[in-house]
């Protein structure tokens, strides 16, 4: 008898899908605590948290439960958290982010005190919370943002924040030259220890909306930040961004927001030998909610599933506002 042809299918890829535990064992992705980065807002002059409705489950936090969160993060192992801070009062030049008395450095002092090194402190370090007009910077005569004149303020936010007890600051603002501007106004001021998450690859994406209610932000005039945050029609630009961003000193650098430009994290990955973080943007975490209130998707799973190919694409760090969440379901 001759012998029987070679099985079709030749190769059974569903042995190993089996069961979950032969499913665990060959994972190729883990999803960590120790990849997420919560970030929270706190907001000046307020008695109680405000819930933020465009995104369900996250609060402007007053200073006290802004620390009591702090403390609830350490006890879900996430590592670190990244602060936004909303001002009361705001000016042409978004003088509040740099003042030693400013909601972000007072908070910043408080949570040094009350986690000590228990949580990596990461402040944003941009003016458009602060500015009355919105923008990430300030404007010239013709009312466009000026980048050099910008890179002097960002080298003061950075040393305050430095000074108020920063691990990390993490420039938003996509001026060119402000991860070496920052870097050296915090080693003039003797912070070489502080590192800069630098946010590398930003899009001018349409997802930010929910962070804007958050921080009380309306650019005037229903402008936009299309003259400085990248063209989503752009994916190697976001490499010579990055290149710029390591050779200017950043220590990490992000992708943002992530699942449209998953493209763009897998290629950073291939090119940066630095950690890179992927800002899982408050629009992004807004479908989810919103469908899955109406009962159309299972919202934890699809979270998961979201985060999980972040990390696939080659984020080491992820920064979410489904951290809390999440921890507890992997704990
Ligand atoms: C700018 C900043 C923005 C976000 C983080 N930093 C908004 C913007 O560029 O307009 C967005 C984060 C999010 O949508 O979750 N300071």
């Amino acid at each position: 008898m001759d012998k029987p042809q070679a099985s079709f299918p030749a190769r059974r890829m569903r042995r190993l899908r089996r069961t979950p535990a032969l499913r665990r064992l060959v994972a190729e992705t883990r999803l960590s605590v120790d990849d997420l980065v919560a970030p929270l807002f706190v907001r000046e002059g307020i008695a109680e948290p405000q819930p933020v409705p465009s995104l369900p489950g996250v609060v402007q936090h007053t200073r006290d439960s802004l620390v009591k969160e702090a403390r609830r993060l350490v006890s879900l192992e996430i590592p670190a958290l990244t602060l936004f801070g909303v001002p009361l009062g705001k000016d042409a030049l978004g003088s509040a982010a740099w003042d030693d008395g400013g909601i972000v450095q007072v908070a910043l002092r408080e949570l040094r005190d009350e986690v000590g090194d228990a949580l990596v402190l990461i402040a944003d370090l941009c003016l458009d919370e602060y500015t009355d007009h919105g923008h990430c910077g300030v404007l010239d005569g013709r009312g466009e943002v000026d980048n050099d004149a910008t890179l002097e303020l960002y080298g003061r936010v950075a040393v305050a924040q430095a000074r108020a007890g920063a691990d990390v600051v993490a420039p938003s603002g996509m001026m060119d030259g402000q991860v070496a501007a920052i870097r050296g106004a915090l080693d003039d001021a003797g912070f070489t220890e502080v590192a800069v998450l630098a946010y590398a690859a930003k899009y001018a994406s349409a997802l930010y909306g929910p962070f804007r209610d958050a921080v009380d932000v309306t650019i005037a005039g229903g402008g936009d930040r299309k003259g400085y945050q990248q063209d989503p029609r752009n994916g190697r630009e976001a490499l010579t961004e990055v290149r710029l961003d390591l050779a200017e000193g950043a220590d990490i650098v992000m992708v943002k927001p992530a699942l449209a430009y998953l493209d763009v994290i897998a290629a950073v990955r291939a090119v940066a030998d630095a950690p890179v973080a992927a800002y899982h943007v408050s629009g992004e975490y807004a479908m989810v909610k919103a469908a899955a209130q109406q009962g159309w998707i299972d919202g934890d799973a699809v979270a998961l599933e979201h985060l999980t190919a972040i990390k696939r694409a080659g984020a080491d760090i992820i920064l979410t506002y489904h951290a809390a969440e999440l921890a507890e379901r992997l704990a």
